[in-house]
């Protein structure tokens, strides 16, 4: 049996769905029974029947769905799939903040730690934190952890006062603006497509600013031939997909996030089989960080936003 026949059957077994990220490498999307972006991954893992949910991606995606699945088993494939830039925030931070302005409200981007959305009074994803934010009463924002999500956000709700943090997610700081520019100059009918998270040199260069899911939208409905993609190469694989006609050219230091690329086949069925890396929320922390994502939910709910 072909190993993604055994996580098929194993999966039958065990009631078990396979989650994706797009960052994930080709051949676990391929194996997945959903596959997408952060905000559609949490939404998702909060309805599913199946006693089982698979993971793959890092341990905030996981952390999310045990947190609004409580009583669903989440396994992990790799328990050391992490993402930096989740931790980047300390408490003393926050409560300074909130000891600074009355009219605060922190707001918490899903790649974070269930403690830190613990802190937190909503959380958001890529895919709607303009409009989150846009429709909370508070006129001052601590939007944490991710200092360019932070500033595109601020950039867009311009009547709010939005403190911006430090963190950042290493593989689009360090994306290259001179290479973007280079590619550019070497296919200059491509539109350029980036994630928010992306520095502001390679942003203000961006013809489109949107989380996974946005971007991959965006190149399939288009007219355009060509692309140029600022966010982690994976998503690729849903890009040609969807677009095989379309050229796709990402910076020559090619931006790979090295949590989510250490899930592979064979982890999968490692946990399947044998039920180990089940997620654990400490106790402390569920109930409000399950709070602080549900708001998100219910607001994007209310309000129509995705
Ligand atoms: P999305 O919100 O687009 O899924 O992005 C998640 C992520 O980790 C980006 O680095
Ligand atoms: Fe975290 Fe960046 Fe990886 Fe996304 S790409 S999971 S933000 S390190």
């Amino acid at each position: 049996m072909s190993t993604q026949e055994i996580i098929k059957q194993l999966k039958q077994e065990k009631d078990a769905v396979i989650l994706a990220h797009y960052y994930v490498a080709p051949e676990v999307q391929a194996v997945a029974d959903y596959v997408g972006d952060s905000f559609y991954l949490s939404r998702l893992a909060a309805g599913l029947p199946n006693k089982t949910l698979v993971f793959c991606g890092v341990s905030f995606m996981g952390e999310s769905g045990k947190l609004l699945s409580p009583d669903k088993t989440v396994l992990m494939p790799d328990m050391e799939a992490d993402c930096p830039m989740a931790h980047m925030v300390t408490e003393a931070a926050v409560r300074a903040a909130r000891e600074a302005y009355d009219d605060l409200a922190v707001v918490c981007y899903v790649n974070s730690t269930a403690q830190i959305k613990s802190w937190s009074d909503v959380c958001v994803t890529s895919a709607n934190a303009v409009k989150i934010v846009e429709s909370l009463p508070n006129a001052h924002i601590l939007f944490i952890p991710d200092k360019n999500l932070a500033r595109y956000v601020a950039e867009q709700v311009p009547d709010k006062h939005i403190i911006i943090p430090d963190g950042y997610c290493p593989v689009h700081e360090e994306m290259r603006a001179d290479e973007i520019r280079e590619l550019r100059e070497q296919h200059p009918e491509a539109k350029v497509l980036a994630h928010p998270e992306c520095n502001a040199q390679v942003l203000e260069m961006a013809d489109y600013i949107g989380s996974t899911s946005g971007i991959i939208d965006f190149a399939a409905k288009s007219d355009e031939k060509e692309f140029i993609i600022a966010t982690e190469e994976g998503v690729l694989y849903e890009l040609e997909q969807k677009r095989p006609d379309a050229g796709f050219y990402f910076a020559r230091t090619r931006p790979v996030c090295e949590g989510m690329k250490r899930i592979t086949l064979e982890k999968i069925v490692h946990v399947l089989k044998t039920g180990e890396n089940s997620l654990h929320v400490e106790e402390a922390h569920a109930e409000p960080a399950g709070d602080t994502l549900r708001r998100m939910l219910d607001l994007a709910a209310e309000k129509g936003k995705s």
